[in-house]
Formats: structure tokens, sequence, C-alpha cells
């Protein structure tokens, strides 16, 4: 059984559908991307996934319930947590207080769980008491990954976690994000650096102008041979 399995989404902002029956799904501890160009509606089906944007049509199940119109807290309890594309961290809190704020819904000691979070993101540890927006950005993506990842997620959706990055930058986050899938995580990653990330997912998925287009393994898609006009969107 899929962890998440999306059928026939059709989502927008105040009723103009900007996705048009989107079918995807993800299996536990799986690593799966989204790519597709500019507007093709990726952030959209994050936020839909998040409980942020209420379906006009189709379902969500998670673990197999029908989750389809949960609200987003909900879908925290539920096991779904979700870094979104900007603002996705607290800048005037320092490092450690932004991850005591991921941790806002848990009880008992979190500082075990700040441990384990500056054990996977070492950079952090010495950073803990400055503020957040002091960081430089591949850190701040961290801050917010870790934000998430307080919570235990079943699902971790990350909206271009790499964006504004260095070359060298963006090889080290994303195999932060396979450690991360190492701990039993499945992952959600909409990416603009499609071929790095598609050599680690293990599927992919490309969107355009809200509709599925295509749908692979990574290494199929990679190999594909629209490939280049594929994240360009123009196939
Ligand atoms: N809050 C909003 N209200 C109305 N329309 C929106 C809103 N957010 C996005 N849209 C529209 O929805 C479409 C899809 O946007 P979305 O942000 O999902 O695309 P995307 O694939 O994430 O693009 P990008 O690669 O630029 O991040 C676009 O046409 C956009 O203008
Ligand atoms: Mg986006």
């Amino acid at each position: 059984m899929a962890l998440l399995d999306i059928q026939h989404l059709t989502v927008g902002y105040g009723g103009l559908p900007i996705l048009h029956g989107v079918t995807l799904r993800v299996e536990p501890q799986e690593m799966v991307v989204i790519v597709g160009p500019n507007g093709a509606g990726k952030s959209t089906l994050l936020k839909t996934i998040a409980g942020l944007l209420r379906p006009q049509e189709g379902t969500l199940r998670f673990n197999g319930q029908d989750l389809t119109r949960l609200r987003p807290h909900r879908m925290v309890h539920a096991g779904v947590c979700y870094v979104p594309q900007v603002e996705n961290v607290f800048p005037s809190l320092s490092v450690d207080d932004n991850l005591a704020m991921g941790a806002f819904v848990r009880t008992g000691d979190i500082r075990a769980h700040k441990d384990a979070m500056y054990s996977l993101f070492p950079d952090l540890r010495d950073k803990r008491r400055l503020r957040a927006g002091a960081l430089s950005g591949g850190q701040r993506q961290m801050v917010a990954m870790a934000r998430a990842l307080m919570l235990h997620p079943t699902l971790l959706l990350l909206d271009e976690p790499t964006a504004g990055l260095s070359p060298l930058m963006v090889g080290i986050m994303l195999e932060k994000l396979r450690d991360i899938q190492r701990t039993g995580v499945a992952l959600l990653i909409v990416e603009q650096n499609a071929r790095q990330a598609l050599q680690r997912a293990q599927r992919g998925y490309v969107l355009a102008m809200g509709q599925n287009r295509y749908e692979d393994t990574g290494p199929a898609l990679l190999a594909h041979p629209d490939m280049g006009a594929l994240f360009l969107g123009n196939a």
C-alpha cells in the first residue's frame, strides 16, 4: 500500500483550478521528486498535501486513510510535515528556538530530539545561539528541515530545498536528504536541480500546466530523450 496516494486532484485558489486531475503516489521511505516549469503547480500540489488548500475534486489517502480535506495541523499529527519554498524559518529566533518551535505539538523532553538534529546537521550545532536570519541560505534550509523533522514525520514535503544554493551546496543538501531518507522518512521534493535530484530519487514526476506529464523511475527520466526539454517544460 502506498504511503501517500493522490488521485485526480483538482485544486486552485478561489475557484479557478490550477491543478487538473493530478495523480501521484509515494511509497513508504521512498524519495520522490517533482519537476516542471515555473507556474506548473508544483508548490500548489505540496500546499494541498499539507492541508493548506482544499481540493475541489479528487482524493488524498495517507497510510490507507482518506485525509482529503484535513486541516494543516491534523496533517502534521497524521505524520506529514511541510517545508515551504520561502519564509520557512523564524529569522529573528535563534536556531535553537526554531527547533523548539518545530516541536510545539510534542510533549516531553525535546532536548534529545534537538540533539539528534544537531547530529544530522553538525554545522548548526555551533550556530545554535545565532539568529536563523543571520545564517547562510544553505544553513537556513537545514534549520527549516530540522524544524520539520522535530515532529518526526513519516512524510516530509520539501519545496525547492536547494534553491539559491551554490552547486557544491546543492550536492551537500541532496545528500542530506538521502541521510534523512535512510532514517526511515519518505520524501516528496520539488526540485529545480532536476538532474542531481533524479540521480538520487527512486521516482520522479514531471508536472506541466497543472497536469501529470511524465512519471517514471529516476534513472528512466534521466535517460528520457526529451530530458532537456522536459525539465524546461516544453516537451
Ligand atoms: N496564492 C495564489 N493565489 C492565486 N494564484 C496563485 C497563488 N499561488 C500560485 N498561484 C498561481 O498558481 C499557478 C501555479 O503556481 P505554483 O506556485 O504552484 O507553481 P510552481 O510550479 O511552484 O512554480 P515555481 O517553479 O515558480 O515555484 C501559477 O499560475 C500561479 O500564478
Ligand atoms: Mg513553486
